[in-house]
């Protein structure tokens, strides 16, 4: 029996794929991409959050999560996706999505966002390469609702032809007196009198101050890749900056666990290499009459993967909840336990790619 579609309504990802309506360049290695929901409905999330979408290469399903650059309420969705080196999912993304095409989604999430951050009339928008990507749904959100609320942005990328909606902040800020974006950039480029409007270098306070000198004054929103990430956060505690008005996204957007795939391998080598001299431990799945053995301090879900014990796995830095395991018996340890209750603890829920194994366990996926 098919299922039955609501025309209109608001989207939900069980039941209606999205279907790919039109992709664009935006730089070099960045293409946007938005999508329609195939039953007609319209995108409801808090502007920051990002997308899990579930996508088959090779005869496998691979899981990713990507910031939502577009504004709740509207019917396009719109992803902008960075092509990395060796980054599987989001090169296979731009080389082969094409319009019509259908991509599959398992559902939004992220704590980043307008809704449930605490923000004052004054806020600061701090965002590096693709993770421009949440902090641009904020800005347009926040101005098409007409708050009153002032916006500076500060968006740091390599050079000018790396700025991503680098014509749309153009106009948003000719037209909105209450929205300052500037751009600080890595490299300087020749033509003088382009020169204008730029500021060169890499973040540190001393650029922090001169681009927007009463920043201490609001509220931050903080996304970029990891070194720029700490560079920010090293300025704000070092000025005692009240934390409570500070906000980061807790991984950088698609390309940071992409970029990172070099890392999860190694991690793969290790624990096949190196298990006989190390410490070992089983972990085993009953209802899939799986077992298998580790070192110690792998993740579970290196585990799970391992055996194809079918468990989602999209941001892998235990943010946006999707690889959820129950552990029924043995010892572990957990780095994060986002989007897990202190009741779903007690009863031994915790997040496979953020846990690990620190002696024989038992998992369940239910
Ligand atoms: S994959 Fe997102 S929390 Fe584990």
């Amino acid at each position: 029996m098919s299922k039955k579609l609501a025309s209109g309504g608001v989207w939900r990802p069980e039941q209606s794929p999205l279907i790919l309506n039109k992709r664009w360049q935006e730089t070099g290695d960045t293409v946007s991409f938005e999508f329609i929901a195939q039953n007609q409905a319209h995108f409801e999330f808090k502007p920051g959050q990002f997308i899990n979408v579930e996508i088959e290469i090779d005869g496998k399903k691979e899981y990713r999560a990507y910031s939502i650059s577009s504004i709740p309420g509207d019917k396009y969705l719109q992803l902008t996706i960075k092509r990395v080196a060796g980054g599987k999912v989001s090169n296979w993304l731009i080389d082969n999505l094409q319009p019509g095409d259908q991509l599959n989604a398992i559902g939004i999430a992220g704590q980043f966002n307008l809704n449930d951050c605490q923000y004052g009339k004054r806020i600061l928008l701090l965002s590096a390469g693709c993770g421009i990507t949440p902090v641009i749904s904020m800005a347009r959100t926040l101005l098409s609702s007409k708050q009153s609320i002032d916006i500076e942005f500060i968006h740091c990328a390599r050079d000018k032809d790396n700025i991503i909606y680098h014509s749309e902040i153009n106009v948003l800020n000719e037209k909105n007196t209450n929205f300052n974006c500037q751009f600080l950039l890595e490299n300087k480029f020749n033509d003088h009198d382009e020169l204008v409007g730029y500021l060169f270098g890499i973040i540190n306070k001393d650029k922090l101050d001169l681009l927007c000198a009463d920043w201490q004054q609001r509220t931050i929103f903080l996304c970029g890749p990891t070194a720029f990430m700490e560079a920010v956060k090293d300025i704000v505690q070092k000025t005692g900056f009240d934390t409570a008005n500070f906000h980061q996204e807790s991984f950088t957007p698609n390309q940071q666990y992409e970029s990172h795939t070099g890392l999860a391998s190694s991690k793969e080598n290790v624990l096949g290499s190196s298990a006989k001299e190390s410490i070992v431990f089983s972990v085993a799945v009953p209802s899939f009459n799986y077992k298998t053995e580790v070192i110690q301090g792998a993740t579970l879900l290196d585990a799970l993967e391992q055996g194809g014990i079918p468990v989602i796995a999209a941001c892998r830095q235990g943010v946006c909840g999707s690889c959820k395991c129950k552990v029924a018996q043995g010892q572990v340890h957990s780095t994060s336990t986002e989007t897990i209750t202190d009741d779903e603890q007690q009863q031994g829920w915790v997040l496979a790619c953020s846990t690990m194994v620190e002696g024989d366990v038992e998992v369940s996926l239910s």
